[in-house]
C-alpha cells in the first residue's frame, strides 16, 4: 500500500466521548466521506477501511478477498491476537474451499428449525435465572446473573460442557477477546482453553451423549475424519462464539432500551412479531461486533475510484454500514418498529454467523421475559459510570449495576 505523508486516522474501537451506543465519533465521521478511506491499526499498520453497506456487502462475498489471519497484511485487533493467530485456527478464520468444508459439519446443528425446538428449554432457563434475581432481590448486576449465564447455559447444554466449569471458560474466553491481554496471557488463556476442549471430545468417544460434540466426537474424531486439535479448536470457536456475543448483546440492549423508554414498553408489551422485529434493531443499532470484519485482498480490487492492491488490509467497518443513511432512514436512532433486517451485525458471505439462529431465539425470549418480570427494571448507577467494552473485540458492558 502506498503511504502519504500524513498518517491516516487511528482505527480505535474507544469512545472517549459521544453516544455510547454510536460507533466511535472519529469512525463515524468516515460515513458519507470517501466510500474507502485509510486508516492506521494499533501497530502503526494502514488499512483500507469499507464504510457504505452495499460495498461490504459486495465485498464480503467477493472470492478475491480472504479471511486468513496469518496472511502477513492480516489487520489484527491487539498485539496479543497478532501473535496467537496462527493458534487454534477454526473456519472463521479459513478460505474456501477449506472453510465451508469445515463449516459444513455444523450447518445442521444450527438451522432455524432446530433452534426453535429450543425455546421451550430457553425459556425455561430464563425463568429460572429470573427467579433467582427476584429472589435475591435488588440490586443486582445484569451481566453476571442473567446476561451471561443464559447464553453460556445454553451452548454448554447445545455442545456437552459442563457448565459448571463455567468460571474456567468464561474467564478464558474473556481474556481472549480482550484488547489489553498481552501475548502470554492470550496465549495461556487460548491453550488452556483448547487442551480442556480437546481432552472432553476425546472422553465423548467413549462416553458420548445426546450433544453436539458428541456427534464431532463418534462422527469425525473416532472414524479419523478429523484431528483432535482441528475438533478442539472447532468446540473452542463455538463456545466462545456462543456466549461472549449474546450475553453482550442482551446487557448492552437492556441498557440501551433503559435509555430509551418508549422503545422499551414496545419491547416489553408486544408480540412475538414485534419482539422478533425489536431484536433485529437492536442488533443493527449496537453493532456489538465492533472491530469490523478483517480481509486481506488476495487481487486489485476497485471500489468507488479507489484501488485497493492485492496484499492489502481491508476492514469492512459492519458498525458504520448499519448506520449507512442510504439503507437506514434517521440511522442513529433506535427505533424498534423499523424494518431492520438488512443490517450487517452477523456479517455477510460465506462467514455470515452460523450461530444466528440461536442468537435470536435467546433474544427474542431474554428482553420481553426481563422486562416483563421487572416492570420498574432501571438502572442503578448513572450511564456515565456504566463500564463500557470498548477495549474488547466484543463490544457491551463489564457489569450493569440494576434495580427494580
Ligand atoms: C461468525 C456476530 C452469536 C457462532 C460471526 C460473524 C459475526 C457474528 C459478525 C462474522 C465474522 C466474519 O465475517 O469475520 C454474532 C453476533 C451474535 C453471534 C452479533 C449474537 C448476538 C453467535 C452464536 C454462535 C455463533 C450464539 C454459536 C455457536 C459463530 C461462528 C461464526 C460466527 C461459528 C463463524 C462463521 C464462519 O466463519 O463461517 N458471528 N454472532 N455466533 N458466529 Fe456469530
Amino acid at each position: 500500500m502506498t503511504q502519504t505523508s500524513a498518517a491516516p486516522p487511528a482505527w480505535t474501537s474507544r469512545r472517549a466521548t459521544g453516544c455510547p451506543f454510536d460507533p466511535p465519533p472519529a469512525r463515524s465521521a468516515l460515513i458519507g466521506a470517501e466510500p474507502v478511506s485509510r486508516v492506521t491499526l494499533w501497530n502503526g499498520r494502514a488499512a483500507w477501511l469499507v464504510a457504505r453497506h452495499a460495498d461490504q456487502v459486495a465485498l464480503l462475498r467477493d472470492e478475491r478477498i480472504s479471511a486468513d489471519n496469518r496472511r502477513p497484511a492480516y489487520p489484527s485487533v491487539s498485539a496479543a491476537s497478532e501473535a496467537t493467530r496462527a493458534h487454534n485456527r477454526a473456519f472463521i478464520t479459513m478460505d474456501e474451499p477449506e472453510h465451508n468444508e469445515q463449516r459444513r459439519k455444523f450447518t445442521g446443528d444450527f438451522t432455524v428449525r432446530r433452534m426453535e425446538a429450543l425455546r421451550p428449554r430457553v425459556g425455561a432457563i430464563i425463568d429460572g435465572l429470573l427467579d433467582a434475581m427476584e429472589k435475591a432481590g435488588p440490586p443486582a448486576d445484569l451481566v453476571t446473573s442473567f446476561a451471561l449465564p443464559l447464553p453460556s447455559l445454553v451452548i454448554c447444554e447445545l455442545l456437552g460442557v459442563p457448565y459448571e466449569d463455567h468460571a474456567f471458560f468464561q474467564r478464558a474466553s474473556a481474556c481472549i477477546v480482550d484488547t489489553r491481554s498481552t501475548v502470554e496471557q492470550a496465549l495461556a488463556a487460548s491453550t488452556e482453553l483448547v487442551s480442556y476442549l480437546g481432552d472432553l471430545v476425546e472422553r465423548k468417544v467413549s462416553e458420548p451423549g445426546d450433544d453436539l460434540l458428541s456427534r464431532l466426537a463418534t462422527e469425525y474424531l473416532a472414524t479419523g475424519r478429523s484431528t483432535k486439535e482441528e475438533c478442539a479448536n472447532e468446540a473452542r470457536l463455538l463456545l466462545v462464539a456462543g456466549h461472549e456475543t449474546t450475553a453482550n448483546m442482551i446487557a448492552l440492549g437492556t441498557c440501551a432500551l433503559l435509555q430509551h423508554p418508549a422503545q422499551l414498553a414496545a419491547v416489553r408489551d408486544g408480540d412475538a412479531r414485534s419482539v422478533a422485529n425489536a431484536v433485529e434493531e437492536l442488533l443493527r443499532y449496537l453493532t456489538i461486533t465492533h472491530m469490523g470484519r478483517r480481509r486481506v485482498a488476495l487481487a486489485d480490487i476497485e471500489i468507488g475510484g479507489v484501488t485497493i492492491k492485492a496484499g492489502d488490509a481491508v476492514i469492512c467497518a459492519n458498525d458504520l454500514a448499519n448506520r449507512d443513511p442510504e439503507v437506514f432512514d434517521e440511522p442513529d436512532a433506535l427505533r424498534v418498529d423499523r424494518e431492520a433486517r438488512r443490517h450487517l451485525a452477523f456479517g455477510s458471505g460465506p462467514h455470515q454467523c452460523l450461530g444466528q439462529n440461536l442468537a435470536r431465539v435467546e433474544l427474542q425470549l431474554a428482553y420481553p421475559a426481563l422486562l416483563r418480570r421487572f416492570p420498574r427494571l432501571r438502572l442503578d448507577r448513572p450511564l456515565e459510570e456504566v463500564p463500557f467494552r470498548t477495549d474488547m473485540v466484543v463490544y457491551g458492558v463489564h457489569e450493569l449495576p440494576v434495580a427494580w
